[in-house]
Parts: C-alpha cells; sequence; structure tokens
C-alpha cells in the first residue's frame, strides 16, 4: 500500500479554521503531484480504478476531487468510484491487520459528525444517533479557542488536558438522561464559556486552563462512551469501531476500553483523521460501483442512511 496526504492545516491555522475557497484553490494545486508520488512510491503506472470522495463537506473542494478523478478516469481508461466520507472512516479499520467483521457499531467522531452506526455489512448503515447541534470535534476547536490554543484544537486540547485536573469542574453531559441515542454539544460548550469568563474575572485563569480542558474532554468523553455502551446494548452489537479526527484521542481509548465489556477497532492513528488510504479501502470494497468516467458527483449534504451495498449503485 501506498499513501501521502498534504495536511492544510497551516494553510488554515492563520484564520483560526478552514476557508473554503482557499480550501478548494489549494486542492488544485496539491493533488496532481500528491498522485504523482504515491504511484512513484508503489511503482505502479496505471491504476486499476480511481475512487474520491463525493461528499458529504465543502462543494468547492469536492468539485476539484471529483473533476480530476473524472479526468484521470478517461486517461486510464477505468472506472471512477464516488465515494461517501464517513464510509471512508467507517471503513478505516479495514485497512489494518485484524479487522472487525460485521456486523459492528460504528462511532464516527469527527470535525463535522457526531454519529453512532450499526454497520450490518458494506453499505448496509443505519443511523442510530447524531449530534442535534455541535459536533464533539467541534466542540474540542471551539473550547481550544476559548482557552487561547491553536487550530486545530482538538489535539492541543487534550495535551493541555495531561496536566489538568478532570474532576475540577462539573461540565453538563446534557443527553445522557435523555432517551434516544442523539448527542448535544452545545451546552457543554456554554458551560465552558461561562466557566472561562468567570476564572478570567476571578483572575485566575491562568492557573485553572489546564483543568477547564481537563475537565472539559472528561465530560465529552463520557458523553461519547456512555451513549456508545448505550447503543451497544440496545443492539447487541460486540464490536465498536471508533473513527474520524477525535478517535486520536486517548482519554477516549482508554475509557472506552475500560467500561466496554466487547472489542473496539481502531485504525492506526494516522488514518483517524482525514486521509486517502481509506478512501482507496471503501473504493477497493466497491469496485462494482465504478461510475461512468465523466459523471462527478460532489454533494454538500448525504445522509450515510441512503447508501446500499456495492453494486446497486448508491450514488447515482
Ligand atoms: O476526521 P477529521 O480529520 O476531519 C473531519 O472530517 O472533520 O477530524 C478532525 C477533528 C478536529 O475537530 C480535531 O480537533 C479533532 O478531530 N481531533 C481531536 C484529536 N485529534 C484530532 N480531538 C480530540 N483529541 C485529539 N487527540
Ligand atoms: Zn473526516
Amino acid at each position: 500500500m501506498g499513501q501521502a496526504l498534504h495536511s492544510q492545516i497551516d494553510l488554515h491555522k492563520v484564520y483560526g479554521g478552514v476557508v473554503p475557497e482557499i480550501a478548494a484553490r489549494d486542492h488544485i494545486r496539491r493533488l496532481l503531484p500528491l498522485i504523482r508520488s504515491v504511484l512513484e512510491d508503489v511503482g505502479i503506472e496505471r491504476p486499476d480504478a480511481v475512487a474520491y470522495t463525493a461528499g458529504p463537506g465543502l462543494v468547492g473542494a469536492l468539485m476539484v476531487g471529483g473533476g480530476l478523478a473524472a479526468g484521470l478516469g478517461l486517461a486510464w481508461n477505468c472506472p471512477v468510484i464516488p465515494i461517501h466520507h464517513m464510509e471512508g472512516h467507517l471503513l478505516a479499520p479495514m485497512l489494518e491487520e485484524d479487522p472487525p467483521g460485521y456486523p459492528f457499531l460504528a462511532l464516527l467522531v469527527s470535525g463535522g459528525h457526531t454519529m453512532l452506526v450499526a454497520v450490518n455489512g458494506l453499505g448496509i448503515y443505519e443511523v442510530l444517533g447524531s449530534t442535534l447541534d455541535d459536533a464533539v470535534g467541534e466542540a474540542f476547536d471551539k473550547t481550544a479557542k476559548l482557552l487561547e490554543l491553536d487550530y486545530p484544537g482538538g489535539p492541543a486540547l487534550a495535551s493541555l488536558a495531561e496536566n489538568g485536573n478532570g474532576e475540577a469542574f462539573t461540565f453538563p453531559r446534557p443527553m445522557l438522561k435523555r432517551p434516544g441515542l442523539d448527542f448535544s454539544f452545545s451546552g457543554l460548550k456554554t458551560a465552558v464559556m461561562l466557566q472561562v469568563k468567570k476564572s478570567m474575572v476571578e483572575g485566575n485563569i491562568d492557573s485553572v486552563r489546564a483543568d477547564i480542558a481537563a475537565s472539559f474532554q472528561r465530560a465529552a468523553v463520557d458523553t461519547l462512551v456512555s451513549r456508545a455502551l448505550q447503543a451497544a446494548r440496545k443492539t447487541g452489537l460486540e464490536r465498536i469501531v471508533v473513527a474520524g479526527g477525535v478517535g486520536a484521542n486517548t482519554h477516549l481509548r482508554e475509557e472506552l476500553a475500560a467500561r466496554f465489556n466487547g472489542r473496539v477497532y481502531y485504525p492506526r492513528l494516522e488514518f483517524c483523521t482525514d486521509n486517502g488510504a481509506m478512501i482507496a479501502i471503501a473504493g477497493a470494497l466497491r469496485l462494482s460501483d465504478g461510475a461512468e468516467p465523466a459523471t462527478i458527483i460532489a454533494k454538500a449534504r448525504w445522509s450515510l442512511d441512503t447508501l446500499s451495498p456495492p453494486g446497486t449503485a448508491h450514488a447515482a
């Protein structure tokens, strides 16, 4: 396997978040050289197929990827396979040596999504719960901003939390007592904001920053783990796949391992956050979905529920 990644983090850092137009333009600059270097690394001139992210996401960046994939499909005369970004995340553990068998429960936790999905087979997905407001990664990023940490805040907040006391502040886990499997993180975000303001007025913000980070992380992780355990109980599923950027969080991994009786699967750290390998493995598993070479699919919004198994034209 060969893979390469060009991160746009430095590009967006100065703005404190992703700027869609800049993201799309940088895709235009980076994609071809990146593809060329991967093919050189693995010594392949003409791949058997091209898979690309067809959504959901920022449509400018999606159009760049879709347009290039369609062009490469024509040039190489090979199938072009549109992939759902979140299907890529939930199939990322299939890149590892000991992949999970079906069925499994997927906890998908990224900057744009927080979801619990029953994965009954390839393309057979039932979304059991999702966030009603902010995604958990977004909550990490916004809290990090309040604590004056750099973008993307998740990893920075996690390392600040290592030096803090997670029991110093009791932040809410608002949805846990409610039925259903949805999430909400806006109440937690507001509680953290009020605490930051209070500590600033009291003049002790510097001494409690790490405690606030640790207490926030504890509340967010507790919410994710509790909901995942509720979903596992409800469905009887004995395997949990954790994927998406927040899946890189060590505290989340430790909590889930301590509280879940079944087995937990993760992609390796570099395949938790966005990467091309997860789209490639999804494409390999969906070879029979090859679209007409000139078709470009770019969907800003696209529910995972609407996918179907390979060969049944899910993306058309
Ligand atoms: O899956 P991903 O790379 O991109 C999206 O599809 O959104 O996820 C990025 C998110 C960001 O919100 C980032 O702050 C968060 O994952 N993240 C983390 C950690 N590493 C990345 N959050 C908490 N702890 C981490 N170690
Ligand atoms: Zn992602």
